[in-house]
């Protein structure tokens, strides 16, 4: 059993790591009205047996699926919530992976401006990135995760035996934000990864606190927060082209060769690491090339990045394992050469 306390803006809050955690919410919820918002997919996985512990809690669906992170979800919410007896008192739950916690969270920051809100993240992405931080948000017809608010839980509880039922593919997504973690961070987490039999609470654990220590350093993503990006220009790139055919870790995992070669041929850190990195992503079962994607439709993708101010290309790169860095004014062949050595 592990508890992380992280200080953010709004207060602290505590990350409770246990196996078997999920039988003994109980204990962790503040008495009172609460809802559990969670899928249709693990409502009778985990949501049913979890409203039943709570004294005072009713359990509400959404559909499962990223189309569903939406404002139309969250105003069905609202009316669920208030047909609920929810008021600025009550605590609402979120149960499930990124989308829940991202679609929930902006509902409870909004509601009532705002009441007591527990993620319980059920995806290894949403256990080491998505739940931390007080980012939550939905997305618009026009783009990815456009409307949001910054929303610190009051409590974060993981219990990694959920991590059993979760497939493979989703598995292998929140193993790409591990290894991003670990290699702006925490190289022994490179090394867990690759352990499949071992229990996954060290890793989960691990890969967690790498996030509260940089989002502690900098909650509302002044700086240092956007090493957290690594890999992710050319991942949202990825993805744009791809119409969102590709899985968001599997497009971060090129997105981590990519940034590696990219190091490499900046002379920034040696050869030798992009190797290894895109040797570990390959044994672990993840994609390490961009297929068919396009050159030149994915530097087109990346130059419309709120972040490339005046045209000039913005990039986390890395030093070392442990030693990120922005670069920004990367020329534009260099980038496009570097995306046709992963075609
Ligand atoms: N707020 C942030 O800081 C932040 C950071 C990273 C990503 N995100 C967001 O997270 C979302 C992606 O989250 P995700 O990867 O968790 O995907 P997801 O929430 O869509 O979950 C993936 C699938 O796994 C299923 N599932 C979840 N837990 C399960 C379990 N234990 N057993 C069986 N099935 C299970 C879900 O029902 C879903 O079908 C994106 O919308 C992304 O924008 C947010
Ligand atoms: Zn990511």
């Amino acid at each position: 059993m592990a508890i992380i306390q992280v200080s953010a803006p709004g207060g602290d809050y505590p990350i409770h790591i246990e196996a078997g955690l999920l039988q003994r919410v109980n204990e962790h919820i503040p008495a009172g009205r609460c809802v559990v918002v969670t899928n249709t997919t693990l409502a009778p996985l985990y949501g049913k047996a979890l409203t039943e512990q709570l004294p005072d809690a009713s359990l509400l669906i959404i559909p499962d699926g990223e189309q569903f992170k939406t404002l139309e979800t969250v105003a069905n919410l609202y009316v669920e919530f208030v047909r609920a007896g929810l008021d600025r008192s009550g605590t609402v739950i979120a149960l499930g992976g990124g989308v829940v916690g991202d679609t929930v969270g902006f509902a409870a920051a909004t509601y009532m401006r705002g009441v007591r809100f527990v993620q319980i993240p059920t995806t290894l992405l949403a256990m080491v990135d998505s739940s931390v931080g007080g980012k939550v948000g939905v997305d618009l017809p026009e783009g990815k995760n456009l409307v949001g608010a910054f929303k610190q839980p009051d409590k974060v509880l993981i219990d990694p035996d959920v991590l059993a039922t979760l497939p493979a593919r989703e598995r292998r997504c929140g193993l790409a934000e591990t290894l991003k973690h670990g290699l702006i961070a925490d190289p022994g987490l490179l090394e867990l990864a690759e352990q499949p039999d071992a229990a996954p609470g060290e890793l989960v654990q691990r890969a967690v606190q790498v996030k509260v220590n940089i989002v502690q350093q900098d909650p509302y993503e002044k700086d240092i927060r956007a090493h957290l990006n690594l890999g992710h220009t050319f991942a949202h790139a990825i993805e744009q082209v791809s119409g969102y055919t590709w899985p968001h870790g599997e497009a971060v995992a090129v997105g981590l060769v990519a940034a590696t070669r990219l190091s490499a041929r900046l002379s920034l850190c040696d050869e030798e690491l992009a190797k290894s990195v895109e040797q570990l992503l390959a044994r672990v079962g993840l994609p390490t090339r961009i297929g068919a994607l396009d050159p030149d439709a994915l530097y087109a993708a990346m130059s419309t990045d709120k972040k490339w101010q005046s045209g000039q290309s913005r990039f986390i790169l890395l030093h070392s394992i442990g030693q990120p860095v922005i670069v920004t004014g990367v020329e534009k062949s260099v980038v496009i050469d570097v995306m046709r050595g992963l075609q």
